[in-house]
């Protein structure tokens, strides 16, 4: 046997040990951005995925795209299924069907649908934004943990990823829920990774900065902040796929903290070695943010804001 044909066979078994590889994986959001990401690369590593989104016909673009891809021929395949991550009835009944796709149990679950919130300081972001986020972004993950982690523990073998966020840990003016949420997120992360010492099962929390992804233009930040927001992550967001197969190269080595960029690394950094400074600079953004404001006369009161928000957003999970 060549040497070429021994390097390639001992990959081959190499990443059939690896949790990313041949999986039975769910993914939730996956109907855009990161969750696509991850439907897209999961498929091309040989595995089967559950594409779930509270936005069916955006599940199933990713599963035809899936489906005309490359994936097909190293083994990928996919189904698309509606889910609310919020509501965990919905999220026992993806354990069932996604079961019943793979013919056994899930063996990747990758917590990921979430919402982009913010733009108001405490006390004028609405309750019904407060709402909105937590029940998406850290119910979501809390029902996926709480329905998939003893499943995976009987099974003795495979991961979960919960997406957070760099807001979990920076604590940027402007973003109460959104960070609470993530941090909440992280927490869980953290906890599980410990219970699940020993069980065979890696668990990893993906904190990024900016991603090239909809979160903006499809998420509840009000007012001048979305244009601001749109801009950041056009300009310095990184590539969905990149994060994403640096996130599943990092389970397979059972990394709990996936942290891609160098401005979260600077972030974290920063704020465990020198609190104070990094509070100093957060209290500057702050003052910045509300000199940037426009005169009150211009700004439309925060209800509208919601209300437009979440038309749309209502309008697209709907179609
Ligand atoms: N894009 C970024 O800059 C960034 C940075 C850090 C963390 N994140 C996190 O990454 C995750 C994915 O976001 P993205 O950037 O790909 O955004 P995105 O808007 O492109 O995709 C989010 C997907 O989640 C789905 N979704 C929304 N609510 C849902 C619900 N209740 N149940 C099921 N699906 C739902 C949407 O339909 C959409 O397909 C989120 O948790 C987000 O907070 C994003």
């Amino acid at each position: 046997m060549g040497l070429r044909q021994r390097l390639t066979d001992r990959l081959v078994a190499n990443n059939n040990n690896r949790t990313s590889y041949t999986c039975n994986a769910v993914v939730t959001g996956a109907g855009s951005g990161i969750g696509r990401a991850y439907a897209l690369e999961l498929a091309h590593r040989g595995g089967a995925v559950v594409c779930a989104d509270i936005n069916l016909k955006a599940a199933a673009e990713t599963v035809a795209m899936i489906e005309a891809s490359a994936a097909p021929a190293k083994g990928g395949k996919a189904w698309a299924t509606r889910c609310d991550v919020s509501k965990l009835t919905q999220v026992e009944k993806l354990a069932k069907d996604a079961e019943k796709f793979f013919g056994g149990p899930a063996s990747l679950v990758i917590n990921n649908a979430g919402i982009g919130t913010g733009g108001d300081v405490v006390g004028d972001t609405s309750m019904a934004d407060w709402k909105a986020t937590i029940d998406v972004n850290l119910w979501g993950v809390i029902n996926g943990c709480h329905v998939f982690a003893p499943r995976l523990r009987r099974l003795g073998r495979g991961g979960i990823i919960n997406v957070c966020s760099t807001a979990g840990f920076s604590a940027a003016p402007l973003m109460s829920a959104y960070n609470v949420s993530k941090a909440g997120a992280l927490a869980l992360s953290e906890t599980l990774a410990a219970e699940m010492a020993g069980s065979g099962v890696a668990v990893s929390a993906l904190c990024p900065t900016f991603v090239k992804t909809n979160i903006v233009s499809d998420g509840l930040i009000a007012g001048q902040n979305a244009g601001i927001a749109n801009r950041a992550v056009a300009l310095t967001g990184r590539s969905p796929a990149k994060i994403v197969k640096q996130s599943l190269d990092a389970l397979d080595h059972q990394q709990l903290y996936v942290v891609p960029q160098i401005e979260a690394k600077l972030i974290w950094n920063i704020k465990r070695h020198a609190p104070n400074a990094y509070l100093t600079g957060t209290r500057l953004m702050a003052r910045l943010a509300d000199r940037r404001k426009p005169a009150a006369a211009n700004v439309p009161t925060d209800n509208t804001v919601v209300n437009l928000s979440q038309t749309k957003t209502r309008a697209k999970a709907a179609s």
